[in-house]
C-alpha cells in the first residue's frame, strides 16, 4: 500500500508511524484510518518489529482530531459509520500484542487524544496539548474518548473535559494520569526511542502478557483479573524466555530473549 497520509519506517526493532498532513495539523480522514490499519497488520506480522511508536509530522500537532472538512458532506448514518470505523481501528491498535507508545509532539485533540489513549502509554513534549473539544462543534467524542478518558482520568474529570472542551497542557495531563512522561520538545523523540529500544530487547511474550492482562483486567472484577494474571504467570513460567531469564540471572550474564511471539 502506498501511504498518502502517514510515513512509516522500521529501525532497531521499532516501527515509527508519523501522521503526515501537517497543513491540516495531521487531522484524521478516512484514508488515514485505512493506512493506520495497514501499519498495524504490518507490525503484527513482522517479527523484526517489536514496538510501535506513533507521532506527528511538523512543529504543531500530533493529531488535531478528525478531519472537520469532511463533516459537511456526512449525514447522521455516515457520521455513525465514521465513528464506528475509527473505533474499530483504535480497538485494533489497542489489541496489537506489542507495545505501542504515543509520542505526542503537539496538539492531541479530539480523535488525536482518543488515538493517544488507545496506545499503551503516552509520552508528551512540554508543548503538547490534550483535549476533547468536540463540544465546540456540537458533537461528542466518537472514537472511544468518553470511555477511555473516563477509565484513565476518572468519571468526573472525563465529563468535565468533554463538557468544557478545555485543553490540558502536558504537565496537567501528567498530573491527571493521562501522560506518563513529559520531555522537552527537542528531546521527545530521542527519549521515546530509548524506551522503545529497551522494550524491543524484552521478551515479546512477556510484554504481550502484561498488555493483555492489564487491559482485560480493567474490564473485570479484581478476583477475575487476578485469576487472569495467575494463568498468564503460569504460561510465562513455562516459556523458553523464563528459562533463559532465570539462567542468565544465576549465571550473572545478560539474557538473550527470543525474537518471536511464537517461542
Ligand atoms: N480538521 C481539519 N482541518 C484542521 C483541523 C481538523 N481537525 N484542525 C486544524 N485544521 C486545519 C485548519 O483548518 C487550518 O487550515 P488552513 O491553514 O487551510 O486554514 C490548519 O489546520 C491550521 O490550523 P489553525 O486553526 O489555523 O491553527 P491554530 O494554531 O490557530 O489552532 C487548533 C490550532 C488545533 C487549536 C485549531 O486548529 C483547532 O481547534 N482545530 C480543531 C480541533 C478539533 O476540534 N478537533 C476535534 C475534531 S472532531
Amino acid at each position: 500500500m502506498n501511504y498518502k497520509n502517514i510515513l512509516f519506517e522500521g529501525k532497531d526493532g521499532v516501527g515509527v508511524l508519523t501522521f503526515n498532513r501537517p497543513k491540516a495539523l495531521n487531522a484524521l480522514n478516512p484514508g488515514t484510518f485505512d493506512e493506520i490499519s495497514h501499519v498495524i497488520e504490518r507490525v503484527r506480522s513482522d517479527e523484526a518489529l517489536r514496538v510501535l511508536v506513533l507521532t506527528g509530522a511538523g512543529e504543531k500537532a500530533f493529531v488535531a482530531g478528525a478531519d472537520i472538512s469532511e463533516f459537511p458532506s456526512m449525514n447522521s448514518l455516515q457520521a455513525r459509520a465514521f465513528a464506528e470505523r475509527g473505533q474499530e481501528v483504535f480497538f485494533k491498535l489497542e489489541s496489537l500484542p506489542k507495545p505501542v507508545i504515543a509520542c505526542v509532539n503537539g496538539f492531541a485533540l479530539g480523535g488525536g487524544c482518543e488515538l493517544a489513549m488507545s496506545c499503551d502509554f503516552i509520552y508528551a513534549s512540554d508543548k503538547a496539548r490534550f483535549g476533547q473539544p468536540e463540544v465546540n462543534l456540537g458533537i461528542i467524542p466518537g472514537f472511544g474518548g468518553t470511555q477511555r478518558l473516563a477509565r484513565l482520568v476518572g468519571r468526573a474529570a472525563a465529563k468535565e473535559l468533554c463538557m468544557t472542551g478545555e485543553m490540558l497542557d502536558a504537565q496537567q495531563a501528567k498530573a491527571m494520569g493521562l501522560v506518563t512522561r513529559v520531555f522537552p520538545g527537542d528531546l521527545l523523540m530521542e527519549e521515546t526511542m530509548k524506551i522503545a529500544r529497551l522494550l524491543a530487547s524484552r521478551a515479546p511474550n512477556v510484554l504481550r502478557s502484561v498488555k493483555q492482562v492489564v487491559d482485560r483486567g480493567m474490564d473485570v472484577d479484581l478476583k477475575t483479573g487476578c485469576a487472569l494474571e495467575a494463568e498468564a504467570f503460569g504460561v510465562c513460567f513455562a516459556s523458553r524466555d523464563c528459562r533463559e531469564g532465570v539462567s542468565a540471572f544465576l549465571e550473572k550474564r545478560k539474557p538473550q530473549f527470543s525474537q518471536s511471539l511464537e517461542d
